[in-house]
């Protein structure tokens, strides 16, 4: 390792799902500044306009690819492409998937199935497909590499109303694990991310919360121990530490980029005391605050 901490030293990343304007283009910006030489994918022209402009301020020979990820020959094409500019690819970030409109569906609802079908395909078949394609790169070269799979909170608890969504980064995650054990003897480690609720904009997609009101933001606090949101950057952090050569003995983790939402007890309110505990002054005392404020 050179004298910074964290140097990516040159080494080519595939960012998976680049340019949506959220965590995966922070990640694409946040490796380029870590001197990572980025390789930028993404099936719409959208994206990869984002993800050129994203990386334009950066040297280092960034690469912005078009390919549909969920499609092996496109991938195992684009990645020959890549290798031959950017030389050996030492891992990947895969950061598509997600919960569209129509994945929200009770699990009593008549489309439940194929909401259920879709999401499962939608956030692991690229994962699977980038993944593979990189492994055996690394496999042929020897020289070792990272993967981080982008996982969710959803994935270690439950998601009422998309149960295809947490059952599909479960999945991702097992899957983690599965690659870490398999590809262990080509020195490839396998993490996952579990972000809890991200504020990311969506490029050209209606949202459910573009306006956060105050009632919002006081609900994110009664649930989040650090009061906020997170940010793509707050991800793209983690990612940049599981890539690094800091983590070089990490593999198989899932690590939750949460805000500490999951260390909470689910019998606590939002003062962070149980249910019970009704005693105005024994909840004055405890929390600080003033009863009845
Ligand atoms: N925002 C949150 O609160 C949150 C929380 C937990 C997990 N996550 C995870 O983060 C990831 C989303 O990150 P983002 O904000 O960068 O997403 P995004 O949806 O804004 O961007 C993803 C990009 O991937 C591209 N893409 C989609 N399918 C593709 C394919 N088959 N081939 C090539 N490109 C493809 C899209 O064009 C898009 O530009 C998802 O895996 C999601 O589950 C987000």
């Amino acid at each position: 390792m050179s004298g910074k901490l964290i140097d990516l030293n040159r080494r080519a990343y595939l960012v998976a799902g680049a340019g949506g304007g959220g965590i995966g283009t922070a990640i694409c910006v946040m490796l380029a500044e870590a001197g990572a030489t980025v390789i930028a994918v993404d099936k719409t022209e959208l994206g990869r306009e984002t993800a050129t402009k994203a990386l334009a301020p950066f040297e280092g020979g960034h690469l912005v690819l078009d390919a549909d990820l969920s499609d092996q020959e496109a991938v195992d094409d684009m990645l020959v492409r890549a290798s031959l500019q950017a030389g050996a690819i030492r891992g990947a970030v895969n950061v598509v998937g997600g919960m569209l409109p129509h994945h929200w569906t009770a699990l009593t609802d008549p489309l439940a199935p194929e909401a259920f079908d879709d999401v499962m395909r939608f956030n692991l078949r690229p994962t699977l497909i980038a993944s593979t394609a990189v492994a055996r790169a690394i496999a042929a070269h020897g020289l070792g590499g990272s993967i981080v799979n982008v996982a969710s909170a959803a994935g270690l608890v439950s998601m009422a109303y998309g149960a295809g969504y947490g059952a599909a980064k479960a999945a991702l995650i097992n899957l983690t694990r599965s690659m870490a054990v398999e590809w262990g003897r080509f020195r490839l480690r396998v993490n996952a991310v579990a972000p809890g609720t991200i504020r990311t904009q969506k490029l050209g997609r209606a949202r459910f919360d573009t306006k956060e009101t105050d009632e919002m933001r006081q609900r994110t606090r009664d649930v989040i121990p650090l009061g906020r949101r997170g940010e793509a950057d707050d991800v793209a952090g983690a990612v940049l530490f599981l890539l690094s050569d800091l983590a070089d003995y990490v593999s198989g983790q899932t690590l939750a980029i949460d805000g500490g939402a999951l260390a909470r007890a689910p019998y606590c309110d939002g003062d962070n005391l149980p249910v019970f505990v009704s005693d105005p002054v024994l909840r004055s005392r405890l929390t600080g605050e003033e009863a009845g404020s």
